[in-house]
């Protein structure tokens, strides 16, 4: 039987009308029925998902090229993948961010025209910001729009304790970058361990660390880098050199909370909301902290007899989260 998450997963697939990601979980249901021994039931399934697949083939705009990439071997350990399906209109963000995006998206859509005339497009990102202002989101935008799988390195297996295995283990994931074209996420990279162990331990990190810097910069594959951080201020300015771009996130400005607001809400949105007198209980907040709001004011209409959505809901849940702010 499907375990409670992948129905869950299926649920939200089937909502957001998010096709190959509703079959990709029904292919780990498959899966996991095929190791417990029910062969039959496995291969049944199999063949529901092929015949669900052919009748979507066809010019569907969400369905995904590139689908079964899946790391293998040691490298299954150290990359995960992703079929993101949020697209650059879910991200609420400044004018400018969202210029370098389009920039970068565009560079990427080009790149045989650009590579004919021996240019190259924009592929090594650096994201810097706050927490919860969109940075590890975007990597999938990204990834959504080109119609790319997301690979997300995973630094628990990637750092050993021993540099040498560290090394090849990154060495590894950047032979990746070459074979399969994907978007490849080095989330909060600088933070690698940092908090664990002893001195000996941070400098090792530290040697990690400039190999993986090096290593993008030789990079000349077709993939794209994002390394994302939190501490943007604390890193060397000799790095930013390395990268193609940085792209600075913040906390969102008032126009954007309103449309963050609006955003979260829409699926329960009624006349009676008064969007104007939310929008100054989110200031200081980070994106993610307001939509979690509105998710929480939502949940509690829904779980009180289905009444209609209140403006004190959201503030009230928006107040919650503004004070636990100031008590981090
Ligand atoms: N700029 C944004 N626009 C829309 N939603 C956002 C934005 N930033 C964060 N969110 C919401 O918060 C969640 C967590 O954000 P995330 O991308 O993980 O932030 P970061 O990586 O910068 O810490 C996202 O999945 C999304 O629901
Ligand atoms: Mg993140």
């Amino acid at each position: 039987m499907a375990r409670a998450d992948q129905l869950k997963a299926l649920l939200r697939a089937y909502a957001t009308e998010e096709d190959e990601q509703f079959l990709s979980v029904a292919l780990q249901v498959a899966a996991g029925e095929a190791q417990r021994g029910h062969t039959k039931v496995a291969a049944e399934m199999h063949a529901l998902i092929e015949r669900a697949r052919t009748r979507h083939k066809g010019p569907r705009p969400t369905s995904r090229p590139a689908l079964l990439a899946q790391p293998r071997g040691e490298l299954a350990d150290l990359l995960t993948v992703q079929y993101p399906q949020r697209h650059l209109s879910h991200l609420v963000i400044s004018p400018e961010v969202e210029l370098r995006l389009t920039r970068v998206l565009k560079e990427q859509r080009e790149h045989v025209r650009l590579s004919g005339h021996g240019l190259h497009p924009r592929r090594k990102l650096l994201l810097v910001g706050p927490p919860g202002t969109g940075k590890t989101l975007t990597a999938g935008v990204l990834a959504a729009e080109l119609r790319l799988p997301l690979f997300i390195a995973r630094f628990d297996s990637l750092i050993t304790k021993f540099m040498g295995e560290s090394a090849s283990k990154l060495r590894l994931v950047f032979e990746a970058l070459k074979t399969t074209r994907g978007v490849y996420l080095f989330d909060e990279f600088d933070s690698l361990g940092l908090q664990r162990g002893s001195q000996h331990d941070v400098a090792e990190m530290r040697r990690t660390l400039n190999m993986f810097l090096q290593l993008i910069e030789q990079d000349e594959s077709d993939s794209l880098i994002v390394a994302a951080t939190n501490h943007g201020d604390a890193l060397d300015t000799a790095l930013f050199r390395r990268f193609d771009d940085v792209i600075r996130y913040d906390i969102p400005s008032d126009p954007q909370i309103e449309l963050l607001l609006r955003n979260s809400l829409s699926l329960m949105a009624s006349p009676d909301l008064d969007l104007a007198s939310i929008v100054p209980e989110a200031r200081g907040l980070p994106h993610s902290d307001i939509v979690r709001a509105c998710t929480d004011a939502m949940k509690d209409a829904v779980l009180e007899e289905n009444r209609v959505l209140r403006t004190s809901d959201v503030v009230c849940h928006l107040r919650e989260r503004s004070g636990s702010q100031k008590g981090r």
